[in-house]
């Protein structure tokens, strides 16, 4: 199924497609394993980091075998910053990509997208656009910049475009810290977003709850990370707005750091890599198998 028509379908029934990041082999796995027995869709969500630590070849093998599994899955390309990356992804048989202009100005941020969106759609791939800046999102707007999404930029961007998704700013940011004060997801320019694009499913970056038992557990072992607040209580009721994606990365590297950490910490004379791998899946597991059920609702959409 084409992404575009799994995100339109979880608009529609109210639930969303989670789309995780693999950064290795056992953060896949883990969340291959959650979405089997949960009967969940899923997008498979690779950075260019990412590709390079895979390698390309790899990667193409990867994405034949995850093809063959009976579930709605989409293999996607997280955040590509030009031109380049996303021809190098399409050759790999990414079946969707993400072309991230949202440091440009919105005329060059058009341009690129839609250069994009012709040579992808082309060739029957899915693309998400990104409007409105996360990493510098605030509520005061500064210098009269905006950094959340303009609801009136959107309708705009979606129409010059044509992109099948938009990735917005509306206060979620990434990484494991991301809240300076109060955390805070501002659903009330969300709603705006959704009314001036109802037909375009809306994406969530920066999505990761953050569990503070994760970083307790990896500075128990021997590591050195401050606590930090996620989303763990602003995304209960997302379901049910038009956010019909939600990218989760950073928990998933908690996860697997503190499983493996926790494992080598207990068997110190254990070496070998599949021992602690398996407490590595084990935690991506219980990871994914959370965020399907209990934020995504998409248990038993597939
Ligand atoms: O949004 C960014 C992702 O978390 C990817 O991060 O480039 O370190 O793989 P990465
Ligand atoms: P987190 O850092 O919250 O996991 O966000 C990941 C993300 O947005 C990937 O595109
Ligand atoms: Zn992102």
């Amino acid at each position: 199924m084409k992404q575009v028509t799994m995100l339109k379908k979880a608009m529609k029934e109210n639930y969303i497609v989670p789309a995780f990041n693999f950064a290795n082999y056992e953060i896949l796995i883990g969340v291959l394993e959650a979405c089997k027995e949960q009967k969940s869709p899923v997008i498979l969500q690779v950075s260019e980091a990412a590709m390079d630590y895979f390698t390309d070849e790899v990667l193409a093998g990867i994405i034949l075998g995850v093809r063959k599994m009976k579930l709605p899955i989409s293999v996607h390309l997280d955040h590509g910053k030009d031109f380049n990356v996303v021809k190098r992804a399409i050759k790999l048989g990414f079946d969707s990509v993400m072309i991230d202009g949202s440091r440009y100005t919105f005329d060059q941020n058009v341009k690129l997208t839609k250069k994009v969106v012709d040579y992808a759609h082309a060739r029957g791939v899915c693309v998400e656009g990104e409007l409105g800046q996360l990493n510098i999102a605030n509520d005061d707007g500064e210098n009269g910049k905006e950094s959340f999404t303009s609801p009136k930029e959107a309708k705009e961007f979606v129409s010059l475009t044509g992109v099948d998704s938009l990735a917005v700013a509306i206060g979620t940011n990434h990484g494991i810290n991301k809240y300076e004060g109060e955390p805070k997801i501002h659903y009330d320019i969300l709603k705006k977003i959704e009314q001036s694009i109802p037909n375009t499913p809306i994406v969530l970056h920066g999505a990761s709850l953050i569990d503070n038992e994760y970083i307790e557990t990896i500075n128990q072992y021997g590591g050195k990370i401050n606590k930090s607040s996620g989303n763990k209580n602003l995304l209960k009721n997302a379901y049910k707005t038009h956010i019909a994606k939600i990218n989760m990365d950073s928990d998933f590297r908690l996860a697997y750091t503190s499983a493996v950490r926790e494992y080598m910490g207990n068997n110190p004379t254990k070496y070998t890599p599949r021992d602690y791998g398996y407490a590595g899946i084990e935690e991506c597991k219980k990871c994914a198998t959370y965020r399907i059920t209990k934020i995504c609702h998409s248990n038993g959409k597939a």
